[in-house]
């Protein structure tokens, strides 16, 4: 069990380097089985969710190499990968990402038996319309010992219409599809950064996906995914994208607790939604683009008040407000100085988190799909070193919504769970440390069942 200790109160200053995508690097890192040779990726994560799907990987006959030279590079071999059977449960079941082996698995062998996902649990989040894609390319669908398993005789290019758009539900419609015979067509389709990563990821080994960033997608099936066939003799290897998550996180963490933070290693696109609302908090954001550079720089200023949005902030699929960065933002509206308002549109219920943010002060009116979000004279409070307040991550966003939160208020704040944040944010402590906060981690060891992580 850990749990992060923080002496909140603190300006931020410095700069920090954002990691590679948490949700690009978990949809490209189970892609590499639809691959037919070795391919090395660039811009890992160093998270949790990254050793798990490489240790699945591994555990299904593919050959992992760690660059020695690079902790974010991995070469990974997937010709070992001989069954469509996927029998680690108890690391499948650590996180949601692992649906993805179905559409990779489905589109390699024609079909896919896989342990049902586990993941952040902060509402009901159904896979019905995976299924129905999967289905629609010809599998038929079998709940087998609780396993997922999906066959077909080889699937058929079709067209799928999603209705809610859906991430993962894209994701595994590309992945199942790029093998497909003939062309499928998705409508409706998420538009995420990650899902362009994936489709460019994809195309560079050589599928045909065109118009991935648009409510539709096409897709003509390929036999094979064999990198770029050129002679030139270059490494097969591929970048992936900045954290548009994490990026933000910074961005909200800096507006909550003050100073001036410079944040590289951005795309400033993939940013434009949440640098609005960091904007109207009374931040001064400025986005520092160098031809010479493949990713910009962000800088984050917040010397005056910290002031509540004027416009309710709703979540909504890229290009909207990112439901991931609604806790974080939250947290950062908690200790701001005038009223604001946050409807949640992409889950059903994502507010899981406001009672733990109560316990530091914070004034909050929940309503079915929306909080507001009053300010809180004198702010947000800690606790002594004695009596610290003590709060729990109840989720991935949720912690790095109390951290946000600690940072922001006077006084100890101990954020328990602190695994639930490894899961998504590399090295969280020593980024903040490095800007200058006062947060250290603490181990300890405790008798406790940790199968839900
Ligand atoms: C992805 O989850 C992200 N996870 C989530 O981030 C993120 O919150 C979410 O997209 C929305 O942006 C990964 O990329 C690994 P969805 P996903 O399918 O794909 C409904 C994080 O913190 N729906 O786009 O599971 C669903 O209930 C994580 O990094 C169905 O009805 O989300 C929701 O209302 C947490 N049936 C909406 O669609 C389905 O079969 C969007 O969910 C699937 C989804």
């Amino acid at each position: 069990m850990d749990k992060y200790v923080i002496n909140g109160g603190k300006k931020l200053f410095g700069e920090v380097n954002i990691s590679g995508a948490k949700n690009a690097a978990v949809a490209i890192i189970p892609a590499v089985v639809l691959c037919d040779v070795p391919c090395k990726l660039r811009n890992l994560p160093n998270i949790r969710d990254v050793s798990v799907i490489l240790s699945i990987l591994e555990n299904m006959g593919a050959k992992v190499d760690r660059d020695p030279t690079d902790p974010s590079a991995v070469t990974i071999d997937p010709r070992g990968i001989t069954s469509y059977k996927v029998s680690c449960d108890d690391l499948v079941a650590k996180m949601r990402a692992s649906y993805y082996l179905l559409g990779a698995l489905l589109g390699k062998f024609g079909k896919a038996d896989v342990p049902p996902p586990g993941g952040c649990k902060f509402c009901k989040r159904p896979i019905d319309l995976h299924i129905r894609a999967f289905e629609a390319l010809g599998a038929e669908y079998k709940d087998i010992d609780d396993h997922i398993v999906l066959e077909s005789d080889g699937l058929k290019g079709t067209e799928i219409n999603f209705d809610p758009v859906s991430v993962g539900a894209t994701i595994n419609a590309i992945l199942a599809a790029v093998k497909a015979e003939g062309k499928t067509i998705i409508t409706s389709a998420a538009k995420e950064p990650h899902i362009v990563d994936l489709a460019n990821f994809l195309n560079y080994m050589g599928a045909n996906i065109k118009k991935a960033g648009t409510d539709e997608i096409k897709i003509t099936g390929v036999k094979e995914l064999r990198g770029p066939s050129d002679d030139s003799g270059e490494e097969i290897s591929y970048t992936i994208i900045p954290d548009q998550i994490e990026a933000g996180t910074y961005m909200a963490a800096v507006a909550a607790a003050g100073g001036e933070i410079t944040i590289n290693n951005v795309t400033a696109q993939h940013l434009r939604s949440i640098m609005k609302v960091i904007t109207e908090t009374g931040a001064k954001v400025t986005v520092i683009s160098d031809p010479n550079r493949e990713y910009e720089t962000v800088t984050v200023a917040r010397r005056g008040d910290l002031r509540g949005c004027k416009n309710q902030v709703i979540t909504s699929p890229h290009p909207g407000f990112p439901t991931d960065m609604q806790p974080p933002i939250t947290a950062l509206l908690a200790a701001a100085n005038s009223t604001s308002t946050v409807v949640e549109a992409v889950w059903a219920n994502r507010f899981s988190y406001v009672p733990e943010l109560r316990k530091l002060g914070a004034e909050i009116d929940e309503n079915k799909s929306s909080l507001t979000i009053h300010p809180v004279a004198g702010g947000l409070k800690g606790g002594t070193r004695k009596k610290p307040v003590s709060v729990r991550a109840l989720d991935l966003r949720a912690g790095a919504a109390m951290v946000i939160a600690g940072l922001a208020a006077e006084g100890i704040t101990e954020v328990e769970d602190a695994k639930y944040v490894k899961r998504g944010y590399e090295d969280i402590v020593g980024k903040l440390t490095a800007l200058g906060a006062d947060i250290r981690m603490v181990t300890y060891k405790e008798i406790t069942d940790d199968s839900d992580e």
